[in-house]
């Protein structure tokens, strides 16, 4: 057999130095490489499995000013993610089967890495068609209005839980209290839906969820928030790198939901690292031009898919946490959350990589590739991949794209309506 790729003097997690031997997009061999078209040496890098970002918002369509498919993805390899999971808010919303399917189709054309479309949850969406049509998982489900979507009181969540949970499926939710929708600067923000309102709104939902349905809660802002999830819970790099005292107060790129806390609460989400279950970079481009009007009426959320690992890769960098919990927390949880194979290092693995050298840049928002064309993160340390893999295809060298790999994972629903 000849294989597609191979990985030479991969450091894997155990600290042991091995070749992965790389064919029809999977590791087929762990050791002694087999005869390959291509070969990559890996000595000089760190090698780590493709992330999954379970939280972005690719836009397209009537947004496609803010974002589309191709650059979305061109910025999520670039960054070291090669599966990306959208979210419904889209114009219109994702909330029948047909809107489905197009937005695959849509994906489908234009994708360069792997990605997922997520079922938007409304009272007279079709749930049901949708899982079966092949969402991967329902939400982010809006408790609390924020951009492009209102949002749903206590009663019909109950109800649209109950239907989910019959699925099988899984509910993310976006739970937030919100006291002011206009406010006028980032700390009013901050005060308009605050953290303490965070953590009401998380024990609410956790309330009405029925027992045993998947449960996963959106970018916690807050260690409390974090505490009070029930089931699985994320955390956006935004919240973790930036507090709002970073910018001006009437400076809207910093304008988010859940909003960007003050310093010490920041510094506080870290200190509960080992029980955050997944980082997600909440990537929600909105043009400059929208984001400088004025700060009441700019839409809320900041780009970020192509940072996320980056960011990380520096933290490990200053020890500040560990290689692995960064494996676990970008690519191994949140696969297992969703249902999607896992990238890594044994044979049967998806072969998604995504190869870091052992050098510090910094962020510079001219050199991303979000259509956005801005960053929150301008100017802050961090580790850009070199190479980056997805099933098994080298789609990213060196700043060059060299091929697309637009595979989409269906959700459960799906899977299941095709066993035999
Ligand atoms: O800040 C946000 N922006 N939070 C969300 O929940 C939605 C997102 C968007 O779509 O712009
Ligand atoms: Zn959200």
């Amino acid at each position: 057999m000849t294989a597609d790729l191979v990985l030479r003097n991969v450091t894997l997690p155990t600290g042991r130095r091995a070749d992965l031997t790389i064919a029809g997009g999977l590791v087929r061999h762990v050791g002694a490489p087999l005869h390959a078209d291509e070969t990559i040496d890996c000595s000089r890098f760190i090698c780590l499995p493709g992330a999954v970002d379970m939280h972005v918002h690719m836009r397209g369509g009537v947004q496609a000013e803010k974002e589309d498919w191709r650059t979305g993805t061109m910025s999520a390899v670039a960054g070291g993610v090669t599966v990306v999971v959208d979210q419904p808010n889209t114009v219109p919303p994702i909330t029948t089967p047909e809107l489905l399917r197009a937005r695959i189709h849509e994906a489908e054309g234009h994708a360069i890495c792997g990605f997922a479309v997520n079922a938007g949850v409304v009272p007279d969406a079709d749930l049901v068609g949708m899982w079966n049509a092949g969402a991967m998982a329902f939400g982010e489900i809006f408790t609390a209005p924020s951009s492009y979507s209102e949002g749903l009181d206590p009663e019909a969540t109950r109800g649209l839980f109950a239907c989910i949970h019959a699925l099988g499926g899984l509910a993310t939710v976006h739970a937030e209290e919100v006291l002011d929708p206009a406010p006028a600067t980032l700390s009013d923000h901050d005060s308009a839906r605050s953290g303490a309102g965070e953590v009401r709104a998380f024990r609410a939902v956790s309330a009405i969820a029925p027992e045993g349905m998947r449960l996963h809660f959106c970018h916690a802002s807050t260690a409390a928030s974090v505490e009070a999830a029930r089931g699985t819970v994320e955390v956006t790099p935004h919240h973790l790198f930036l507090s709002h005292e970073v910018f001006e107060e009437d400076d809207a790129r910093g304008r988010v939901n859940p909003p960007l806390r003050d310093e010490q609460t920041r510094r506080r989400l870290w200190s509960c690292w080992d029980k955050i279950d997944v980082i997600a970079s909440d990537h929600a481009p909105h043009t400059l031009r929208e984001k400088t009007l004025s700060f009441q009426t700019a839409p809320s959320g900041i780009p970020g898919v192509e940072t996320m690992l980056p960011l990380l890769m520096a933290a490990v960098r200053k020890r500040q946490v560990t290689l692995v919990s960064v494996m676990e927390k970008t690519s191994w949880r949140p696969a297992a959350i969703l249902g999607i194979p896992r990238a890594g290092f044994e044979p049967g693995d998806r072969a998604d990589f995504a190869l870091y050298p052992d050098e510090v840049t910094r962020i510079e928002a001219s050199r991303l590739h979000a259509k956005c064309g801005w960053s929150p993160f301008e100017g802050l340390d961090a580790v850009f991949p070199e190479e980056v893999i997805v099933r098994g295809r080298r789609v990213y060298s060196r700043g060059d794209y060299c091929e697309t790999h637009p595979a989409w994972y269906p959700g459960q629903g799906y899977l299941s309506s095709k066993d035999v």
